[in-house]
This record gives C-alpha cells, sequence and structure tokens, in this order.
C-alpha cells in the first residue's frame, strides 16, 4: 500500500516567523493524523529555521503512525536521532542558504562518512532512508551503504517547465524505482508534489511512501481560513 508521511516543517516556518507558540506543529500532526496520514516528517535543520529540539522531542511522544526524522548526516544530528530514536532518518544535503533542500545527497561524493552513519543509527535499529536524485550511481552508492530505503528527488519533475520534460523526469524516476528495487532498497519520494503532480508519481511500481509538505500546507491555510475568519467574529462578540 502507498503511504502518505505528511511533513509539518511548513507549520512550524509560519510560528518562526513571529517566533511565538502558533501554529503548533504538533498540533498539525495529530490532525494529518486524524485525516490519514500515514506518517509525520519533520526536518530538524542545523540553523533551527522552523522546527525546533522540543517539536522533535514532543512528536516523538506523540505521533501514532511514524515519525520520519529528516536531518543532515552530521554528529550533532546523529546524537539527536539516537536520543529521540524515529521511526526512520532521512539524511538529506543541507545548506544554510537554501529556501528548501536542494537536489539530492551526494552519496558517491562522500560514501564513507555516510556508511558511517547508516551504520550508526541502523545498530540502534533506526531505519536509514536517502534522499538522492534517481540516477543509477547515487542509487548504487545508496546500497552499498546498507541503508533501507532511499527517497527519491522529484523536485525536477516537479518543477519542470513543459510536459515533455515532465514525462522525461518521470521515466527517470520509474527507472530509479527499478534500479533501487533490483538492490534490494525499498522506495520513497518525495518534494514539490502537489495535487496536480501527484498521481503519475503515486502510480510508479514499488513506490512506497510520499512525503509531501508545502502543498497539503497551503490547502490547509486557504481551506480553513473561510472558518478561521468566522471564528474570530464569533471570538468578538465574546461567543467563541
Ligand atoms: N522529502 C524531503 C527529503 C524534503 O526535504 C522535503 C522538503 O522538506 C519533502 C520531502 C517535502 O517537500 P514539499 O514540502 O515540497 O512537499
Amino acid at each position: 500500500m502507498l503511504t502518505l508521511g505528511v511533513n509539518i516543517d511548513h507549520v512550524a516556518t509560519v510560528r518562526q516567523a513571529r517566533k511565538t507558540i502558533e501554529p503548533d506543529p504538533i498540533a498539525a500532526a495529530v490532525l494529518a493524523e486524524l485525516g490519514g496520514a500515514n506518517g509525520i516528517t519533520a526536518h530538524l535543520r542545523e540553523d533551527r529555521r522552523h522546527i525546533q529540539d522540543r517539536d522533535i522531542r514532543l512528536l516523538r511522544e506523540t505521533v501514532r503512525t511514524h515519525l520520519n526524522l529528516e536531518m543532515a548526516a552530521t554528529e550533532e544530528m546523529v546524537a539527536i536521532a539516537l536520543e529521540t530514536k524515529p521511526n526512520y532518518v532521512t539524511l538529506v544535503p543541507e545548506k544554510r542558504q537554501e529556501v528548501t533542500t536542494e537536489g539530492g545527497l551526494d552519496v558517491v561524493g562522500s560514501l564513507e562518512k555516510i556508511k558511517d552513519v547508516v551504520d550508526r543509527l541502523q545498530s540502534a535499529n533506526i531505519p536509514v532512508s536517502l534522499f538522492i536524485d534517481a540516477d543509477e550511481a547515487q542509487i548504487k552508492a545508496s546500497a552499498a551503504t546498507k541503508a533501507k530505503f532511499i527517497e527519491l528527488h522529484t523536485g525536477k519533475y516537479a518543477d519542470a517547465p513543459n510536459p515533455e520534460v515532465q514525462q522525461k523526469e518521470l521515466e527517470l524516476l520509474k527507472l530509479g524505482c527499478q534500479q533501487a528495487l533490483e538492490l534490494e532498497l525499498r522506495v520513497n519520494a518525495g518534494h514539490g508534489l502537489t495535487y496536480i503532480n501527484v498521481y503519475p508519481v503515486a502510480c510508479l511500481p514499488g513506490m512506497e511512501e510520499l512525503n509531501i509538505g508545502h502543498s497539503i500546507i497551503s490547502r490547509g491555510v486557504l481551506v480553513g481560513i473561510e472558518r478561521a475568519v468566522r471564528e474570530m467574529k464569533l471570538a468578538m462578540r465574546g461567543e467563541l
């Protein structure tokens, strides 16, 4: 069964814009689970621009489905993962100046380091997923690390300038899926998926989980505005 991991970073981004207590990503995770999310994904970035350490601790206690901790392969993050024990970890590349994760992890270029991190986490019973482009060399290197999963980066597919390019990117994702499955890697995918572009990716044979954040939270904001305004009018009349 194809599952959905809901990425709640964007809720934390709104909270951090005011450095206040709302909206709380923990509440968002509960509601996402009530809506049918199969997992909750959160990225603890080195600069703590959205998700905070407190969020990860509370998510670990409250998430009833599974918690996927996205993180860079750094000593600090490995220590946090070993302590909080998420259900799985997704290793992602991280650059301070980027708006969001750009490109996949270069597993080929840092094989030994990634192998070491995978080994330490998986020895502690935390399966690891590597967020990579659908590139054969990266897939083979990922298999060599003994990581249980890869997450195929769907950003190029999502951002394709026209349907022809998008179709080519979809073919690359399909091939990447096949190559990974042959190497006994389990396959997830994510980044830039929307209500409009998700279906062809959801249909890729062997795909296990899609991690989706921005589009779901964007829709959540818009579909919730009417109700939120109505409730503020009630509050203004002392009727809430
Ligand atoms: N998967 C990974 C590894 C990511 O870094 C992100 C973005 O945080 C996502 C999935 C979700 O991407 P989006 O917010 O574009 O749905």
